[in-house]
């Protein structure tokens, strides 16, 4: 059996390979938008071992983490996208990759003429520890003994706190493309609870990676071929969408799932897919007197939250509910209610979340609303319908 620190010197040494050469068997083919790869050297496009696009989903202005960032492909997109006013960082553990994609960052610069991406060393489990700091001070206290391995481990608390890699809620998209199965399986949660913790509230990521439809046996996660070729360390297609979930995101949806595998072993298909999912359901909840109507076409919706809404009703909702809703990826579901008279936020009493109430009109439009009025010559919003 192979154990956690194998599995990652297997997939050091792989990438290794795969960036002083193009590997075979580590990418599927994925046609990236061709107007971006015009300033983007040869060298970078060749060893290209992603699943899929992440950087088509991002948005001028961002600050952008690229988690297993290689030879830079997918950085080097992102920087066109977000512009001089983003930001993208790419983060790989493998110094080789870390070489090729430091050395391609000034020409892509000089090409697209704005400087917007560096390159970071770190473990995507532990995206506060600076690799690259802690040798540095390693060199000047080396561990020889289980005395300085015990300072060398408050050494590395101390720069995850003081000199964090990425900081907390300071970045608006984690992208990553067909790393997450190769993180070792002890720590693929730990992957996840750091991806949250370094999105601000109202981030979001996007994910491309490799899942399988079945569960992969123990043997097959054993073998450092299929480990290191993205294929055992996958998560199965629900188990993924689940991680998320277990991690405190909200609104996870599937954006793209390849029809075909990418490959089949022993019976299990593996593919590529590309999964969204937001930050920022965290918080208290105000009572404004708001509602919200599910617009359809199901019959009833459930949210991370776990509120239940049937098709066509009006629901009584906290004001950071109604707040998430106004905003990808739901705006479109929904019809949003204001009461009459408005609640400031300062004035406003908890609301219970823990279960989902109707709301009768005569709370949004107040219990002496007694109002009869003249038809509108216009019903409809600027139409004409009435005339
Ligand atoms: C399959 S390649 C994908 C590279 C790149 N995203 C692309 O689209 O070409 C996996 C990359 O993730 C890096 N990697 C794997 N596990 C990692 C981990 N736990 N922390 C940081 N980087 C990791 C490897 O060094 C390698 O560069």
């Amino acid at each position: 059996m192979i154990d956690a620190h194998g599995k990652e010197s297997i997939v050091r040494q792989r990438y290794a390979a795969g960036a002083k050469e193009h590997a075979d068997k580590l990418c599927c083919s994925v046609e990236y938008e061709s107007v971006y790869l015009k300033v983007i050297p040869r060298e970078v496009i060749e060893r290209d071992y992603g699943c899929g696009d992440p950087s088509h989903y991002l948005r001028e202005g961002e600050t952008v983490v690229d988690l297993g960032s290689g030879t830079g492909k997918i950085c080097f997109i992102a920087a066109q996208i977000v512009g001089p006013k983003g930001r993208v960082i790419g983060v790989d553990m493998t110094d080789e990759m870390l070489e090729v994609a430091r050395r391609n960052a000034p020409i892509v610069a000089e090409r697209v003429g704005y400087t917007n991406v560096e390159f970071r060393k770190g473990r995507i489990q532990d995206l506060a520890l600076d690799l690259e700091l802690l040798d540095q001070r390693l060199k000047q206290k080396p561990i020889r003994d289980s005395v300085s391995f015990l300072a060398a481990d408050e050494l590395a608390e101390e720069l995850r706190m003081k000199h964090p890699l990425i900081a907390s809620d300071s970045i608006d998209v984690v992208v990553s493309n067909c790393v997450l199965n190769l993180v070792e399986p002890k720590s693929k949660r730990q992957s996840f609870e750091e991806i949250f913790r370094v999105l601000k509230k109202g981030g979001r990521a996007v994910i491309a990676d490799i899942v399988s439809d079945e569960q992969v046996p123990e043997e097959m996660q054993n073998d450092p071929e299929l480990w290191s070729g993205c294929i055992s360390g996958a998560f199965t297609e629900e188990g993924f969408l689940a991680a998320f979930e277990h991690a405190g995101f909200y609104g996870i949806q599937i954006l793209k799932r390849d029809v075909n595998p990418w490959r089949t072993v022993r019976g299990i298909e593996f593919r590529s897919v590309t999964i969204e999912a937001f930050k920022g359901k965290q918080g208290e909840c105000f009572e404004r007197n708001q509602a919200v109507i599910y617009r359809g076409p199901f019959k009833d919706v459930l949210d991370d939250d776990n509120h239940r809404m049937e098709r066509g009703r009006r629901y009584a909702v906290c004001d950071k509910t109604y707040n998430l809703y106004k905003k990808a990826p739901y705006r479109e579901f929904f019809e949003f209610v204001d009461p009459i008279v408005d609640v400031p936020l300062a004035e406003a009493k908890p609301f219970n979340c823990w279960h989902t109430a109707l709301r009768h009109p005569k709370e949004t439009k107040g219990q002496d609303y007694r109002l009869t009025s003249e038809p509108k010559s216009q019903c409809c919003d600027g139409g004409s319908c009435c005339w």
